[in-house]
């Protein structure tokens, strides 16, 4: 059996917002990395961050960084921070670092930040992500 994991790290909510729609498009409920999961291996893992002071959450970063080597075969990551996935760089470097397989398009969609962006990720982003995760099943031949 094909195992799909949805995780995400999401300070304001919007990140949580995206990992529940690609979560929903992958049979499964997405993970908040904040909280105690079960989870020990993926064939296909999908990774949601918010990007803060152009980063990545630490904890996140952290968490990565701890996965065990070889429970992982292929990776998938979006984010809601709206202004360039470079700012990503720092999380696929450490999946990649492990022999992840990681999906070469990084989901981008815009999400809420003080008075800018207001209402986002609404419908149309979070279509978007449904979209991103059949390509990425698809991709994977999941
Ligand atoms: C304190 C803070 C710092 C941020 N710094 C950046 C940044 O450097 N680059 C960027 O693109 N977005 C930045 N953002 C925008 C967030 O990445 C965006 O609002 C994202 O949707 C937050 O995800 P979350 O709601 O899942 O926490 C920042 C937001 C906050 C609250």
């Amino acid at each position: 059996m094909t195992v799909v994991n949805v995780l995400y790290q999401s300070r304001t909510g919007n990140t949580e917002k995206v990992a529940e729609a690609i979560a929903e498009v992958c049979g499964v409920k997405a993970a908040d990395i904040n909280k105690p999961n079960n989870i020990t291996g993926s064939d296909l893992l999908f990774v949601g961050m918010g990007i803060y002071n152009g980063k990545p959450d630490n904890f996140l970063l952290d968490y990565l960084d701890q996965l065990p080597a070889n429970t992982i075969k292929g990776a998938a990551l979006f984010s809601t921070s709206g202004r360039g996935t470079d700012q990503m760089e720092l999380a696929v470097n450490l999946l990649e670092h492990k022999g992840i397989q990681i999906y070469p398009k990084h989901l981008l969609l815009k999400g809420s930040v003080l008075f800018f962006n207001k209402g986002k990720p609404g419908e149309a982003e979070l279509n978007e992500a449904r979209e991103f995760a059949g390509e990425v099943l698809a991709a994977f031949n999941y």
